[in-house]
């Protein structure tokens, strides 16, 4: 533990990855690098007053310390190489994340696996339970720490403790497949409060809480400005309900206007040589997110004369993400397979008709990019929110723009006017992208419009506000 205090924190958040993690330079200096993924831009919010407690690959040594990343106090729990591979890489990566996200790979169940995710879970309630102060509230995060709230509450039964989801949970069905299910239910019914992103999420929960379990929940339905499902374990009351995350909307929509901001993104328009549309992805590499179907859409639009190569162009950012994970490592491959024949099919010399980056972008690049792009194409398979989508729409503060939408993402639910498809069927894709490219200007507004209003009046803000007001028990009421 780095800086330990113990038992003075009133206030943690428990996630699997910091907001920052360790680089080391080739001189042996040692400096933070912001962490990829929605969790971390949800919870960057400097106005959470918080401790954190994550993983971290790899421990500052004693006279090497590298400088605290602003706003945070960061407390590591260092796990082995060996606790990495089966914890990270193996059970929450190759078991959950595809079980969670429609098995649209094949998840993998090794006891191995599944005996390191207890174990690490155990350390990570270990060390909470260490710093958190006498009646704390503590925040665990998502899929890789569903046992936390129950060993933690077993330790410090004093605390109050929520768990929130940040990827889809699953349908009845698939979650059926699962050896430890009846663990991992009971791991996460340690908690006060469970959040999802969907309703749909909590129905699910309090099915399995009920029949495969065995607690008696109480009706009522989930949702929009409706009552919130409760699970009875013994003597307590867990309550369950519906809480869409969102982002810091104002800081974003600020940001994007600013003068150097535009100046970037009219630059960056002329370095991709000044074409009609600019389309854009920005995503983790990860199957989940769809980039092969959007890439495929582009292709066959290409080949039909319905976009041209020369004059709409399309930009992808990748994130590297779980590069050690095999189905990540072969998708990679696909999808810069894909990039390249589109390219050797349709790009002229000097101007290419896609334009794909391996690397994260700085966030205020991003944003550049996120005001110069005039259709957005986020089209997951499946997607518990999806930030990239919000994030687009704050940066365009004029209510120019396009939105393509997967049906299959938690954004969906709230972002109705946007060009939504389903990314199963390919001419649908096709469709949205032809619409939301040839749009009239003042349909484009009017979309905009709506699905900017929604972003700005939810934002992250009121998603950490009405989760925790609700675990503190002054609110009775799900969010919208
Ligand atoms: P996930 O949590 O699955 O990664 P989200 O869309 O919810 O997906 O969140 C992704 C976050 O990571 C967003 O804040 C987005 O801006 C950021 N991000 C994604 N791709 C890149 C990239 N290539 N460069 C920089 N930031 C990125
Ligand atoms: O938002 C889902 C999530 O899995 C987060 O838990 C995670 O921090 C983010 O995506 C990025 O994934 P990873 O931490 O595996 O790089």
């Amino acid at each position: 533990m780095a800086a330990a205090v113990q038992g003075s924190s009133d206030f943690i958040v428990v996630a699997n990855r910091l907001p920052v993690d360790v680089v080391k330079a080739p001189d042996g200096t040692l400096t933070w690098k912001e962490s990829p993924g929605g969790l971390v831009t949800a919870l960057a919010d400097p106005q959470l007053p918080q401790r954190r407690l994550g993983r971290l690959a790899r421990r500052p040594r004693r006279g090497r310390r590298a400088d605290r990343g602003p706003g945070h106090a960061p407390v590591p729990v260092k796990l082995s190489a060996q606790e990495v591979e089966e914890h990270y890489e193996g059970f929450s990566n190759g078991s959950l994340w595809p079980l969670y996200h429609d098995v649209i790979v094949k998840p993998e169940y090794h006891r191995e696996w599944w005996n390191t995710y207890v174990e690490v879970n155990r350390r990570f309630a270990e060390e909470t339970a260490k710093v958190a102060a006498q009646g704390a509230t503590v925040w665990v995060q998502d899929y890789q720490l569903q046992l936390v709230p129950k060993m933690l509450r077993m330790l410090r039964p004093d605390v109050k403790i929520g768990f929130f989801l940040h990827i889809p949970f699953p349908p009845v069905e698939l979650f059926m497949q699962m050896p430890w299910r009846r663990e991992i239910i009971e791991g996460i019914l340690g908690a006060d409060l469970v959040g999802f992103h969907l309703p749909g999420g909590a129905q699910n929960f309090l099915y399995l809480a009920s029949k495969l379990a065995g607690y008696s929940t109480s009706k009522g339905s989930i949702g929009v400005r409706s009552k919130f499902g409760v699970v009875t374990v013994g003597f307590r009351s867990v309550r369950v309900g519906a809480f869409p995350i969102s982002i810091d909307s104002a800081d974003l929509a600020a940001t994007a206007k600013l003068p150097e901001t535009r100046k970037r993104a009219r630059a960056l328009r002329k370095e991709l040589g000044d074409p009609d549309k600019i389309m854009l992805g920005v995503d983790r590499l990860d199957y989940t997110k769809g980039i092969d179907v959007r890439l495929r859409a582009i292709g066959e639009l290409y080949q039909e004369g319905r976009l041209d190569p020369a004059r709409h162009i399309f930009v992808q950012l990748a994130t590297p993400s779980r590069e050690r994970v095999e189905s990540y490592k072969s998708m990679r491959n696909d999808i810069e397979l894909q990039v390249g024949r589109i390219n050797g099919n349709f790009g002229q010399i000097g101007h290419p008709a896609i334009h794909y980056i391996h690397r994260p972008v700085p966030r205020r690049e991003l944003l550049s990019f996120f005001a110069a792009a005039d259709v957005m194409l986020v089209t997951p398979l499946r997607d518990g929110m999806n930030l990239v989508a919000k994030e687009y729409l704050a940066c365009r503060t004029d209510s120019s723009g396009a939105l393509v939408l997967s049906e299959f993402t938690g954004a969906a639910a709230e972002l109705r006017q946007a060009y939504q498809c389903n990314p199963h069927d390919l001419e649908g894709v096709k469709n949205a992208i032809d619409e939301a490219v040839h749009q009239e200007p003042e349909e484009g507004k009017r979309r905009m419009r709506a699905m900017r209003r929604q972003v700005m009046q939810y934002d992250v803000d009121r998603w950490a506000r009405s989760f925790l007001q609700t675990l503190a028990g002054t609110v009775d009421e799900a969010p919208a």
